[in-house]
């Protein structure tokens, strides 16, 4: 099957994405800038976050907000004045920029007056699903995730296996599909690392890339981690999730844990599985993160790329030659 039929047969409606936090992490740039519209190269994180929504057929983009934050919806409006003057001169390929975000999906604003967790912000989007939608995504806008799009999943594989290539979102669509329940992706990190995440607790099924969830913690000290498999921004959540999100109490942080209800599904027998991401992924949640996806993507970039490569290395060797590394 290819990846365009399985997102025909199984498409995402809705993708709920959290975009309520204050962004401290990028103060001072955050004091009027969201963190969702700080640029990789020259696309707002929450266009690229859109772009891989639309990717897996979604057509609603839930974003939880919070109320000083409207310029992230504003993203997504039409700029017909912008789009005129640009194609009066003929800018097309600029005027195409701007539309591209309006065109992705239907962006829907759903605002949370106060910062009480991520399992909040996400039981807040259930207003937005259509009745008989029976899972959603959600996608954390701090985690980016290759290949974001089949095509550029295409592009990374070689012919042979050009047919069979998907997206992990499309991946974890298609493991719902076959075992029920909800299904998140997971990475793997050194052990004193998970205390910044979500870990499970897993055991091994007959596809090595996909483990059945018997547990999940959010954020434990590394020394009680059941694992070093941990939860890295990408659900896709059975619609029972928001009964369980109405059941939970503050955990970690005393704030509402998304982490807290998906342990509580797993207790209760719902099928909880991780589908294991090889591909590269970058953290646009700080500077350490958001640094380095600007150079990948910024080599990935024809228009950058070539000039990109030519500048670092001198970086590096000077750098090098400054702290005696080479
Ligand atoms: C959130 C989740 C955590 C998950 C992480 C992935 O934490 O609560 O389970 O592992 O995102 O980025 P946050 O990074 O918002 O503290």
């Amino acid at each position: 099957m290819t990846s365009k039929q399985l997102s025909e047969a199984l498409r995402v409606g809705t993708v709920v994405v959290p975009a309520a936090g204050m962004g401290t992490r990028f103060l001072p740039a955050t004091k009027t800038v969201p963190k969702e519209l700080l640029p990789v190269v020259d696309t707002p994180g929450i266009e690229l976050i859109a772009e891989e929504a639309a990717a897996v057929g979604a057509d609603r983009l839930a974003i939880i907000t919070a109320p000083n934050k409207q310029e992230v919806m504003r993203h997504f409006e039409a700029f017909p004045d912008l789009v005129e003057t640009l194609e009066a001169r003929g800018k097309e390929s600029q005027s195409a920029k701007v539309k591209r975000a309006h065109s992705l999906l239907n962006p829907i604003a759903v605002e949370q007056d106060k910062p009480l967790g991520l399992g909040h912000a996400v039981g807040l989007a259930e207003s937005v699903l259509a009745e008989d939608e029976e899972f959603f995504g959600v996608m954390l806008p701090d985690d980016i995730v290759l290949p974001m799009t089949a095509m550029t999943a295409m592009t990374a594989m070689t012919a042979m296996t050009a047919m069979t290539a998907m997206t992990a979102m499309e991946q974890m669509v298609a493991v719902r599909d076959k075992l029920g329940g909800s299904v998140l992706l997971a990475v793997e990190v050194p052990r004193e690392q998970t205390f910044n995440y979500g870990v499970f607790d897993i055991q091994d099924t007959d596809d090595e890339s996909v483990k059945k969830v018997v547990g999940m913690v959010e954020k434990p000290d590394p020394a009680d981690a059941p694992s070093n498999l941990v939860a890295t921004g990408r659900y896709v959540l059975d619609r029972k999730i928001f009964d369980a999100l109405r059941r939970i109490t503050p955990g970690k942080g005393g704030e509402l844990q998304l982490t807290d209800a998906i342990e509580l599904l797993i207790q209760e027998g719902e099928p909880v599985h991780v589908v294991v991401h090889q591909g590269t992924r970058h953290d646009l949640g700080n500077p350490g993160g958001y640094i380095p996806a600007n150079v990948d993507f910024g080599l990935k970039s024809d228009v950058y790329g070539p000039a990109l490569y030519t500048q670092l290395k001198k970086i590096i060797a000077d750098y090098e030659a400054e702290k005696g590394l080479s």
